[in-house]
């Protein structure tokens, strides 16, 4: 299957390392072995720190520019190229047998402004694209051996052409003039079309796909495919686009068509601190990646778009908004990550080296051992009342919730019928606006026919009304319930039986039909009542026990999976999330039950 010819030829791109041999090996080592490149995003100014240049070296067979080889860096006048920077970079890689991969020539966001404002024929357009791409592929031919020639050509969303200023001068065919002029310049490159958000099955991977596919049936020369990797946790969770499967379908399906893949910018983005579980999990995604693209055998590089943390493009707020983002495989001095160990042990295990981390070490990354569950799993701990009128015991924090039963519970906007039914104050979570006021408590209860929830919502500004309730609900007010009634509180994935019931304030406009979203909400058949209240509003609402999706038979201390967000907006879009179960920090419910906490059904007539 590995058509051998569409690799690199390895030996001849990476010259031999000449480093002495340290104790723990390399990861530039270890993809040695591998007959494969792990590279990282340079920029010059990098450089000048010592920690960097010595990391960079010593860690990676590959590097590639940052910012200083686009466009409106190197040509900024018409005409004028400046390869200062360009030139240290070579040097450097140069000097330290590093292969450089070129990134790249043809990218909207870094067009040069003569160019983009300017208006030139097609004819003149074509003419600049092919003096910029002969001039930058010529000067360093014979020592660029890969080129991203056109990046993020394909527009989000619906596979079209992106419309940029090159596609609106030139025309669609700017993609395969660019990689027509590049070979020219020269054959010996491997020119790749670069993207991100095409790692799994998609509208752009697909266009992708069609694109390759048309340029090697009519010639064009393209050898690659760049798949930036730019990911969130939970990207490569069973299902997502990075997943094992579907990114590994995605990989095939391009490698047979004859070109091969490179992962070429992976970094992976979280909220909020980068503690140890988060460290972890990034740890898995990096390993379950490289796998990925290892064992697809078709992918023959896995660059990282930064070194150390502390200088990832992330922390940037114009690119993301968690200034503690911790990206990358170095931390902020440079000490190697969980990540950095994750992707070692696997690559030194492929090598037939003797393995970084223990079978026990890598079964808890992979996921097949599990570490101490969170509040999903955890044991139920010994109920106690603060008042003993109350019809349930006390919630513990985040974890476990007590619902009573029966309570019959009229849906009419008053909750006189709700008494004594133990309340949960929600009041944290990953997304707060400054001067948050925003809170909410809700209550669960059932008798033999229902299941009833409550949720009493602080809110000065209501906005509601705006959005598209079937596809953007969860940006306006909205209360969440969640409930996982499979038995399996461990489960990773939306299955039938596992819902998420967003509901609007929107509702409070009492509408025909209840206005919900969320993940299987359709098969919840909830009933809703809304009111605005006067510090904000209240919802109650009620599932059937018995529905097409599930069974609940409440029992004393019988056990569901449940969760409860809000959603707050003050003005066009969320601004406020707040969170319940203590095992979702990251705002995952919707995706992956297993961060739900659990609803444990109370019979109060004991
Ligand atoms: C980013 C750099 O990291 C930033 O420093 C710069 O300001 C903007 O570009 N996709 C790409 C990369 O292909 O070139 C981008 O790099 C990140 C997104």
């Amino acid at each position: 299957m590995l058509c051998l010819a569409l690799l690199l030829a390895f030996t001849s791109l990476a010259p031999t390392t000449a480093q002495s041999t340290p104790a723990t090996p390399t990861l530039r080592e270890m993809a040695d072995k591998n007959k494969f490149y792990v590279g990282a995003a340079v920029y010059t100014y990098h450089l000048s720190d010592p920690l960097h240049v010595e990391t960079v070296k010593t860690q990676f067979n590959m590097m590639t520019p940052e910012n200083e080889a686009k466009a409106c860096e190197l040509q900024k006048a018409r005409g004028v190229f400046n390869f200062t920077k360009m030139d240290q970079l070579m040097d450097f890689a140069e000097q330290n047998n590093m292969v450089f991969r070129g990134h790249t020539l043809v990218w909207h966001s870094c067009t040069p402004n003569w160019f983009s404002n300017g208006k030139f024929s097609r004819d003149e357009a074509i003419q600049i694209l092919r003096d910029h791409i002969m001039t930058v592929v010529g000067r360093y031919k014979g020592r660029i051996p890969i080129w991203d020639v056109v990046n993020e050509g394909i527009a989000d969303g619906n596979g079209k052409m992106r419309v940029t200023p090159w596609q609106q001068m030139i025309g669609d065919d700017y993609i395969e003039l660019a990689f027509r002029f590049a070979h020219e310049a020269d054959p010996e490159a491997l020119l790749f079309y670069n993207d991100y958000g095409a790692e799994g099955m998609n509208a752009k991977s697909d266009a992708i796909y069609n694109m390759v596919k048309d340029f090697k049936a009519r010639g064009v020369p393209i050898d690659g495919v760049g798949l930036q990797a730019h990911l969130t946790l939970g990207d490569t969770r069973n299902g997502r686009g990075a997943s094992p499967r579907i990114m590994g379908e995605n990989i095939k399906r391009l490698g047979e068509l004859g070109v091969q893949v490179q992962l070429t910018e992976v970094d992976i983005k979280h909220k909020g601190e980068p503690t140890e579980d988060i460290l972890r999990q990034e740890a898995a995604e990096y390993r379950s990646v490289l796998q990925t693209c290892l064992d697809s055998g078709y992918c023959t590089a896995f660059i990282v778009w930064g070194v150390t943390d502390k200088y990832s493009w992330l922390r940037d707020s114009r690119f993301y908004d968690n200034p503690k983002v911790a990206p990358l495989l170095f931390d902020d001095h440079y000490q190697p990550k969980p990540a950095f160990t994750a992707i070692l042990d696997l690559l030194a295990r492929r090598a037939g080296e003797p393995p970084i981390l223990s079978d026990d070490e890598v079964a808890i990354l992979t996921g097949e051992k599990k570490p101490d569950s969170g509040a999903g799993a955890a044991a139920v701990p010994a109920p106690t009342k603060s008042d003993p009128a109350q019809l349930a015991p006390d919630s513990v924090a985040g974890a476990v919730y007590y619902a009573p039963f029966p309570v019959t519970i009229t849906l009419d906007g008053e909750t006189d019928d709700w008494t004594n039914v133990p309340r949960v104050t929600v009041d944290k979570g990953p997304t707060l606006p400054a001067g948050n006021d925003t809170s909410y408590q809700f209550a669960v209860t059932a008798d033999d026919k229902k299941l009833y929830f409550l949720a009493e919502v602080k809110d000065s500004k209501l906005a509601y009304g705006t959005h598209n309730p079937a596809s953007e609900w969860y940006l306006e007010d909205s209360v969440e319930f969640y409930l996982n009634t499979t038995g399996d509180l461990k489960l990773g994935e939306y299955k039938p039986g596992v819902v998420q019931i967003g509901i609007l304030a929107a509702n409070i406009t009492k509408p025909d039909a209840p206005l919900i979203g969320g993940g299987n909400s359709d098969t919840s058949q909830v009933s809703v009542v809304a009111v605005k209240t006067e510090d904000g509003y209240r919802i109650e609402a009620s599932v059937p026990l018995v529905t097409d999706a599930w069974k609940i038979v409440p029992a004393h201390m019988g056990v569901l999976g449940f969760q409860s967000h809000l959603n707050g907006s003050s003005a066009d879009t969320r601004d406020t999330k707040l969170i319940w179960s203590a095992a979702d920090t990251q705002d995952e419910s919707w995706s992956n039950p297993s961060v739900f906490g659990q609803l444990v059904f109370w019979d109060k007539t004991k």
